[in-house]
């Protein structure tokens, strides 16, 4: 089972949406594929029309062995399982913390390893101890970031905090709520990769179908398989799979 991390230091760029895309679009393929929304917002939990509910809250999760796989719920898709967040997961870093070690999350996740080919994970936003479990059991972190001056400083951030994690995971950047029609943003797209080029090909663009998903409860690349959107979310996550290709 790969582990991808939807992650940046800041909210409001894209992770929930693009988490809930790209795994819809992994399962169409036939990829067994677990999301686990960790923020406690519960918005991944939302959109697949879930019940933010979790029996015994993230305390049980983490002490108890078989809680994990336990509290996944199905979703209205085969092959995608969502493991839902709710309000108790303000507490998971307090929780973390009591374990010195940052590899809880990694044993958490290896409970469901045989059951799946890919866990996403949806992340809030923050450089936290839940963070650092985060980025010590990932194999990927896919990081949404706005073509603007102030993401891609947040951008080095990450880098550098990645240099002192421990085996620490690939870092894959892509510009997302692109509008093409904006100069900054037009630069700022063609240049960075020229700095970075580990970033990923694909841009996601800024479109009003987005906000559909918070009536339809559902991806776009389910409501509107032929969009724009569900394009460039294939398109995307055909990229993460070039980019990984030969990772142990
Ligand atoms: N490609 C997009 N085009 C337009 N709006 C978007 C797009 N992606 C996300 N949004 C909107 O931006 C806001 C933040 O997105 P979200 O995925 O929740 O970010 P994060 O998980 O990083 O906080 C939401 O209101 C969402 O509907
Ligand atoms: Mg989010």
């Amino acid at each position: 089972m790969k582990i991808f991390a939807f992650y940046n230091l800041k909210g409001g760029v894209g992770k929930t949406t693009t988490a809930v895309n790209v795994a819809h679009v992994a399962s169409l393929m036939g990829t067994r594929c677990l999301l686990w929304d960790l923020d406690p917002q519960g918005a991944s939990t939302f959109y697949f029309g879930r019940k933010a509910k979790v029996k015994g809250g993230v305390e049980r999760l983490v002490a108890k062995e078989k809680a994990v796989q336990k509290a996944i719920k199905g979703t209205d898709y085969p092959n995608l399982d969502l493991l839902p967040a709710d309000f108790s997961y303000r507490h998971f870093d307090d929780v973390l913390e009591e374990f010195k070690s940052t590899k809880q999350l990694g044993r958490l996740s290896s409970t469901v390893k045989k059951d799946y080919d890919v866990l996403f994970l949806d992340c809030p936003p923050s450089l936290s101890h839940l963070s650092e479990n985060v980025m010590r059991a990932a194999d990927v972190l896919i990081m949404p970031m706005l073509p603007t001056t102030l993401s891609l400083r947040t951008y080095d951030q990450v880098s550098e905090f990645l240099q002192d994690v421990k085996k620490a995971p690939m870092l894959l950047p892509f510009f997302s709520m692109v509008d093409r029609r904006k100069s900054m943003h037009k630069d700022i797209v063609t240049a960075f990769p020229k700095e970075h080029p580990e970033t990923l090909a694909t841009h996601i663009p800024y479109s009003s179908l987005v906000e559909k998903m918070g009536l339809s409860r559902a991806p776009v690349t389910d409501t509107s398989p032929k969009s724009r959107m569900a394009v460039a979310y294939h398109s995307l996550w055909q990229d993460i799979q070039d980019a990984v290709t030969g990772l142990a």
